[in-house]
């Protein structure tokens, strides 16, 4: 047996790693400016939490967990969360906050796991920062999640759509729901054998089909059957949109695959990627607290692919502020004595130091300084030593002069300047 990687996982190394730290960095920098703290789950949970949240017919619970039984617990069978959702809400619950203190905004960030056909944009572990906030039913909250979005769009200076729709409420639910399952019953001999199991059960499924497209841009749309607070809570939020300068488009076809959603969704492409180019996606779920057995609040939220933003990124060149590279080359042990020193307080500036292997030649770890994209080189042997100085190259500019050691770091940030 070959031991490589699993079909779907990747390992992300160095720049790749890099891109969705930076991703992550960005968004985490936007939850503090919203006033949104961390909240930090377990990746196994029973299995029954995703079955009542994101749904039996859901494809990801239907097709896509990583499940197993565990010896531990009796037979319980486990799973790897393939969303964040249902354990946020879970541990919601659990922390007794739906009762006692039930207006919370939460942030997450880390891996789900679901068993997808692999492809470009689309793994079986793949990282999500996500944000969900309780008891705010208003939806004004609606607006500043999806402001929120646009803000992170803007930071990283992406072009992303935002896709916006209503899926209505237990008021108006109903008749949609009877509208579709009258359409698929009579569209039945056209529908694929996916649709022909969920329709009695679920026939919003049917609504984001992937074989029977044409079926469903032609079904009963949710927007035609909103009742009046669900019209209003709907336009409400388009008005809000357009004061905050937010572009968005209505788009009926927005159903999600994940059962616990009511009222508003979402979904946010980018027109960087290819087939795999929603890069945020999410919506309002009030019902779905009272559902895992809490108090009856409110809840909405989003999650970032954080990979696909960082594909996004990677194909739109976005340029990404770097703090200026040092390489520090000693040569001698007394002038890594002094390296060593110094790099520690260089690192004080805005700069990225590293000392190169004291082991190497100067014109190898000159190479190595090159390789490494380096902005300056700092070279001290033992005759800078004796001066206290250094040489300092630019190795853009290929120049080189030389500076007292105690006038390096004004010098150098005398560069970073200009
Ligand atoms: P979701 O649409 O299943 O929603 O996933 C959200 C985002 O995660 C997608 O738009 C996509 O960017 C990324 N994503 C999903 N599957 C994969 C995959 N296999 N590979 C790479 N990226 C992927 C949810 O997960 C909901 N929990 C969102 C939410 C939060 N709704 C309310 N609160």
């Amino acid at each position: 047996m070959e031991l490589t990687r699993l079909r779907g996982f990747q390992d992300l190394i160095g720049p790749q790693a890099q891109t969705l730290a930076y991703v992550e960095q960005r968004a985490r920098a936007l939850m503090e400016r919203y006033a949104i703290g961390e909240i930090r789950i377990p990746l196994l949970e029973r299995i029954e939490l995703y079955q009542r949240s994101t749904g039996e017919t859901s494809d990801i619970v239907s097709k896509q967990m990583y499940t197993f039984t565990d010896r531990d617990e009796a037979g319980s069978v486990l799973a790897l969360r393939p969303e964040g959702t249902p354990g946020v809400v879970r541990a919601y619950i659990e922390a007794g906050l739906d009762r006692s203190d039930p207006e919370q905004r939460f942030f997450y960030s880390g891996p789900m796991f679901r068993r997808e056909r692999p492809q470009k944009g689309r793994y079986r572990q793949f990282y999500q920062f996500g944000v969900e906030v309780f008891g705010r039913a208003d939806p004004a909250c609606d607006a500043e999640l999806l402001i929120m979005i646009d803000d992170l769009r803007r930071d990283l200076g992406l072009d992303f759509q935002i896709e916006l729709n209503s899926l209505g409420d237990a008021t108006c639910r109903p008749a949609f729901r009877a509208a579709l399952l009258e359409y698929g019953r009579q569209h039945w001999d056209e529908l694929c054998r996916d649709c022909h199991d969920r329709l009695e059960r679920n026939p919003l499924r049917l609504l984001d089909c992937k074989i029977d497209v044409r079926l469903a841009e032609q079904a009963p749309k949710s927007l035609d059957y909103l009742c009046p607070e669900c019209r209003r809570h709907f336009e409400t939020l388009c008005d809000l949109l357009k004061a905050a300068g937010v572009q968005f488009v209505i788009n009926p076809r927005i159903v999600r695959g994940l059962d616990y959603y009511m009222r508003t969704t979402f979904e946010v492409t980018s027109s960087n990627l290819g087939s795999q180019n929603a890069v945020v996606a999410g919506g309002r779920y009030d019902g779905l607290v009272e559902v895992l057995g809490g108090a009856s609040v409110a809840g909405i939220g989003f999650a970032i692919g954080v990979e696909r933003v960082a594909l996004a990124l990677h194909a739109a060149r976005a340029p990404r502020a770097q703090l200026p590279r040092v390489a520090l080359i000693a040569l001698g042990d007394p002038a890594v004595r002094k390296a060593t020193e110094l790099a520690r307080a260089l690192r004080g500036l805005p700069l990225q130091v590293e000392l190169l292997s004291t082991q190497r030649s100067l014109k190898a770890q000159l190479k190595r300084a090159d390789k490494i994209g380096a902005n300056y080189a700092v070279i001290i042997g033992p005759d800078e030593l004796a001066r206290a100085a250094a040489q300092l190259r630019d190795l853009g500019a290929s120049s080189q002069r030389e500076v007292s050691l105690d006038r390096l770091a004004s010098e150098l940030a005398g560069g970073l300047a200009h």
